[in-house]
């Protein structure tokens, strides 16, 4: 396996946690993505919507393996892009106050790497920095915390990193360039600076 270090090209990882193809997600997504290429970078763009992921059903067959026991979904791919990147963004829908079922489902998923990472103690990919873009109309009384922290909870278990620093609220605004430029440069500084071990 090559040493992130060793690797020509930067990898980041743009997930889209949304059930709609053209929604405010996949709109701030794509422009991000279209900017981070144009740095150079090598960028994998993919949405639960087209590859949806199917939900955990708690078997503990990974506390043994370390690997997840459902086969013939789009998780081996995603899970594979989550493991080489070497930054991460989430683009992650509030549905009353947390995630999107799409979205539910795969973060559910990291539960190998919480096998990996506190039972079995290997396999564990290396600690990358990720950032976190929530999407929203607003109004709700609630707000994102609960998005927030169970995005931040199962992303950790794949040493996936989001920090509040690297948390961007888009609440009743529209997805306007400079938000974006603003998000961009923040994933760029992510991908040359890397995360603290
Ligand atoms: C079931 C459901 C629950 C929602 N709950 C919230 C919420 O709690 N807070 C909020 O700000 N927006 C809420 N929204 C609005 C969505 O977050 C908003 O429409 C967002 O743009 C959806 O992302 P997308 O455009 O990428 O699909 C909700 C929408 C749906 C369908």
């Amino acid at each position: 396996m090559t040493h992130p270090a060793m690797k020509e090209t930067r990898e980041v990882l743009v997930l889209i946690g949304s059930p709609r193809e053209k929604g405010k997600s996949a709109r701030l997504g794509t422009a991000v993505t279209k900017r981070l290429r144009e740095h150079g970078l090598k960028v994998t763009f993919f949405e639960l919507s087209k590859y949806p992921v199917a939900a955990c059903t708690g078997c503990g067959a990974c506390n043994v393996s370390g690997q997840c026991c459902i086969m013939g979904d789009s998780w081996g791919v995603l899970s594979k892009h989550m493991e080489s990147c070497d930054a991460f963004l989430l683009v992650a829908p509030v549905y009353f106050a947390g995630p999107t079922g799409w979205l539910k489902a795969a973060l559910d998923r990291c539960q190998m790497y919480w096998s990996r990472k506190y039972l079995l103690k290997e396999g564990v990919p290396s600690k990358r920095p990720a950032h976190l873009a929530v999407i929203g109309e607003g109004g709700d009384p609630f707000g994102t915390a609960p998005l927030e922290t169970i995005c931040t909870s199962a992303l950790n278990c794949a040493n996936l990193r989001i920090t509040p620093e690297r948390t961007h609220r888009f609440i009743g605004v529209d997805i306007e360039e400079t938000r974006v430029d603003e998000l961009t440069r923040a994933v760029l500084a992510s991908v040359a600076n890397g995360e603290d071990a």
